[in-house]
């Protein structure tokens, strides 16, 4: 008998155990009311869109999220996008496909269309991690391997997740080209860090330490 030809999926990617999760949200929650409460985010509200002194409930600005939280490795499309096939014939994606890691989140971000965190790939993940992820959305710039890397936590209503990518490169570019950003305060509990604000509303929390999240290496078929 013959074999149907092999599916590709939506995306390949690392998928959060549920208790992690559950933990992330509830972080991202707790970051998004820490920054929103911020003086120094109250003061540079025109930049988010808002007129100043308005009301913003950032939990309510981000309206969405995604069902299941996860760091996309390569987006395919069932097999639509160029390079899908060979991506998903690589030996390294075979070889991960349903094994463990753990994912090490850095940073958390907010910019007035996503809010994310930043994945700090192993050289292990690396192996799975397409050559063109960063090129593809910044093709003059010569941003590290991994930099897109991110778990998309939420967007505004009109927002696709695949911005939160986006705006995560046009963070690192900026950290690139000057030096970190203004350092504008700190937060405390679950999500102690600093915080620094890059223009155009772009805040990010640099934990103070790195928070694990366990996850499996998988695609979506939707
Ligand atoms: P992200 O990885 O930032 O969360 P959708 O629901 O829009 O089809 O997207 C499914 C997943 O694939 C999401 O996680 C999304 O963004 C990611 N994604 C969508 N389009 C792209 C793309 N062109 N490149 C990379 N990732 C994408």
């Amino acid at each position: 008998p013959t074999l149907e030809k092999e599916l590709l999926p939506l995306y390949f990617g690392w998928f959060l155990a549920k208790r992690d999760e559950d933990f992330l949200r509830k972080t991202s929650h707790d970051f998004l009311e820490q920054l929103g409460n911020l003086k120094a985010f109250k003061k540079r509200l025109p930049a988010f869109g808002y007129e100043d002194k308005q009301k913003l409930d950032l939990l309510k600005h981000f309206a969405k999220s995604p069902n299941i939280l996860h760091c996309t490795a390569k987006f395919c499309d069932y097999g639509k996008v160029l390079g899908s096939e060979e991506y998903a014939q690589q030996e390294a994606v075979k070889k991960a496909y349903s094994r463990g890691y753990t994912l090490h989140i850095s940073a958390l971000f907010a910019t007035p269309r996503t809010v994310g965190a930043q994945v700090d790939l192993t050289a292990d993940q690396l192996l799975v991690w397409p050559l063109d992820a960063e090129k593809e959305v910044m093709p003059r710039d010569n941003l590290p391997r991994g930099s897109r890397a991110h778990i998309t936590l939420g967007t505004a209503a009109e927002v696709q997740d695949v911005q939160t990518g986006i705006d995560l490169l046009e963070f690192v570019k900026l950290q690139q080209s000057r030096s970190d950003g203004e350092n504008l305060g700190e937060l405390t509990g679950l999500v102690a860090g600093k915080v620094s604000y890059c223009d155009n509303g772009m805040w990010m929390l640099n934990l103070s330490r790195k928070i694990e999240v366990k996850s499996i290496y998988s695609g979506y078929y939707g």
